[in-house]
């Protein structure tokens, strides 16, 4: 009697595992996290895009212009075929629900895509170069255009324009790829003759402080290959659940 009971608890255990496991992590991770190969990984910049956070609204623009297919085969262009890699300045949700959207809507086809080919550079930036960069006061080419990047107690911006954009998170940077998260859209003179109207961030921001108002952001000063470090920290957890499972499991067997 008492081992039936057990025998039954172990097998719901077992079928509510298996459906926590298949309801928590979509096939695409699975697929991310291969056996070690030598060869650099190909990173597909619109799946990283979607599953890394709040970065649909950029995204849908990226698909929407095309512009994506231009990051895309940049990103796959490696070293050894020439390519100097690609580094993605990812504006978050918030930052484009900041921006009048009459100030977007009303861009042409053209200008549009051009915005969208000033968020990335056709090179691989680590975060560890972004001080440099900022000390030469040499403005950083774009796809489109260029900007400046700054560097204030150790907090990297980058300036466009009417822009001032603190970098708030490396989503992922393995050479040849690179992308960050932005808290602002830039706004180049190129094509804002004059200043979109942008809402404050959102966020506790302590208004407009230089040097302050990232100072809470958190992982600003996240490592380099800080996308590969979270998605085998989420694997680590479900082994260390699914283990505890085991054992609760045949604790109730003995
Ligand atoms: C990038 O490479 C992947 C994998 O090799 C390929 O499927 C994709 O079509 C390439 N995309 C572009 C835009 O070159
Ligand atoms: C949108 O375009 C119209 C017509 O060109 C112009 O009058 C208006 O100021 C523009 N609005 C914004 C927010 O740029
Ligand atoms: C970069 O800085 C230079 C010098 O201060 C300035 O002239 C230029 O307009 C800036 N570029 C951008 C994109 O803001």
């Amino acid at each position: 009697m008492e081992l039936k009971r057990a025998v039954l608890v172990s097998a719901l255990l077992c079928l509510a595992l298996s459906r926590g496991a298949l309801s928590q992590r979509a096939p695409i991770i699975t697929i991310e996290t291969p056996a070690p190969a030598p060869a650099p990984r190909h990173v597909d910049l619109a799946e990283l895009l979607s599953l890394a956070g709040p970065y649909g609204t950029f995204l849908d623009y990226l698909t929407k212009t095309d512009v994506i297919k231009t990051f895309q085969s940049q990103a796959n262009d490696t070293e050894e075929q020439g390519g100097h890699g690609i580094t993605v300045f990812a504006p978050q949700d918030s930052a484009f629900a900041a921006v009048d959207s009459a100030a977007l809507s009303n861009l042409t086809a053209d200008r549009l895509r051009s915005l969208m080919l000033h968020h990335a550079a056709p090179k691989y930036y680590p975060l560890s170069v972004f001080s440099a960069l900022a000390a030469s006061s040499t403005p950083v080419s774009m796809f489109a255009y260029s900007v400046n990047v700054t560097d204030k107690a150790g907090k990297t911006g980058v300036v466009s324009g009417w822009a001032a954009a603190k970098l708030v998170s490396s989503v992922y940077s393995t050479r040849p790829v690179a992308v960050y998260a932005l808290d602002r859209v830039l706004l180049p003179k190129e094509i804002f003759p004059t200043a979109p109207e942008v809402a404050p961030v959102p966020v506790p921001a302590p208004a407009p402080v230089p040097g302050k108002a990232m100072d809470a952001a958190p992982g600003a000063g996240a490592k380099d290959n800080a996308g590969g470090k979270s998605s085998s920290s989420r694997v680590g957890t479900g082994r260390l659940l699914l283990g505890s499972l085991v054992l609760m499991v045949s604790g109730v067997l003995v």
